[in-house]
């Protein structure tokens, strides 16, 4: 009982605050939540501050057309400072759960202060890893080892937007075991990545063109020194790395435009892969 007072009180408080906005000239757009949420600053943005809410929108779009519902129960792997997250909160139901997770301290700090206490069903967590771009401690667990903070078959999307573009193999591979592991059987895996062909007439993401593309053939980097800061793979690789841990694609992979960058879509089978 308490409970509902306190959601009608946070709801009607975030409803003041948007005629607020709204009477400064905030703009109001499809999602009106949004804008009662304040806006990081840009020291915690990824991408051009130009680019911020329309790169979440059109990840919102895709989402949405990969299956995305309201009522999912849904986990953002690398949240960042919730860019995505922010519009989610006026797409998902109350009873719908968010996680969120992150190896940047300072991003989920903003999200748990800034969103949480207007959307309890929203939570973050820091789970402090070592990423040579993001996190460079390297006394910090290593990702490749690392299992989601969360029970087998918690989830009905599981989402990584611009996070397997900052992930080397050996994570990029743990990190589909264990998307496949935490998604309920039948759950959607919503990915992106930035991926290139052995066949100069196939299609490759643009940027790999200007890459170090490695002599194995699967994966190429912008800089050789921070391999996390940017990174393309073979899309052969990565089709035998979603179908070995358990994840059937979606066809087909859509790619990129613009900005943004190539999606893989897939469902969770249920079964365990072997480590
Ligand atoms: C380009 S940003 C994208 C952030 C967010 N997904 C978005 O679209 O705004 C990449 C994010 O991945 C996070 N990251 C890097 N390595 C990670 C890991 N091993 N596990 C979880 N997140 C990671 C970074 O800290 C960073 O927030």
């Amino acid at each position: 009982m308490l409970r509902r007072y306190a959601s009608k009180g946070r709801r009607l408080w975030s409803q003041r605050r948007l005629r607020a906005r709204n009477a400064s000239g905030h703009a109001r757009g499809l999602f009106r939540l949004e804008a009662t949420i304040a806006m990081p600053p840009e020291s915690l943005r990824v991408g051009r501050p130009s680019t911020f809410q329309d790169v979440a929108l059109t990840t919102m779009g895709r989402m949405n057309m990969a299956g995305l519902r309201p009522e999912h129960d849904v986990l953002d792997i690398g949240c960042g400072v919730g860019r995505t997250a922010r519009y989610l909160c006026d797409f998902l139901k109350e009873e719908a759960r968010y996680e969120g997770f992150d190896v940047r301290e300072d991003v989920v700090v903003w999200c748990q202060t800034h969103i949480t206490p207007l959307f309890p069903n929203f939570h973050f967590q820091y789970t402090p890893l070592f990423n040579t771009a993001y996190s460079t401690d390297t006394t910090l667990q290593s990702a490749a080892e690392f299992t989601f903070p969360y029970p087998d078959n918690s989830f009905d999307f599981a989402f990584a937007h611009s996070v397997f573009t900052h992930l080397v193999a050996d994570v990029t591979r743990n990190y589909l075991r264990e998307i496949n592991r935490v998604l309920r059987p039948g759950g959607i895996s919503y990915t992106t990545w930035v991926l290139f062909n052995d066949d100069p007439t196939a299609y490759s993401h643009p940027i790999t063109r200007k890459m170090h593309h490695d002599p194995s053939g699967t994966f190429a980097v912008r800089n050789l020194d921070i391999p996390d800061a940017a990174i393309g793979y073979n899309e052969a690789f990565v089709r035998d790395e979603f179908s070995s841990n358990g994840l059937q694609i979606v066809e087909p992979i859509h790619p990129g435009f613009r900005r943004m960058q190539d999606v893989i879509v897939a469902t969770a089978s249920g079964i365990p892969s072997s480590r």
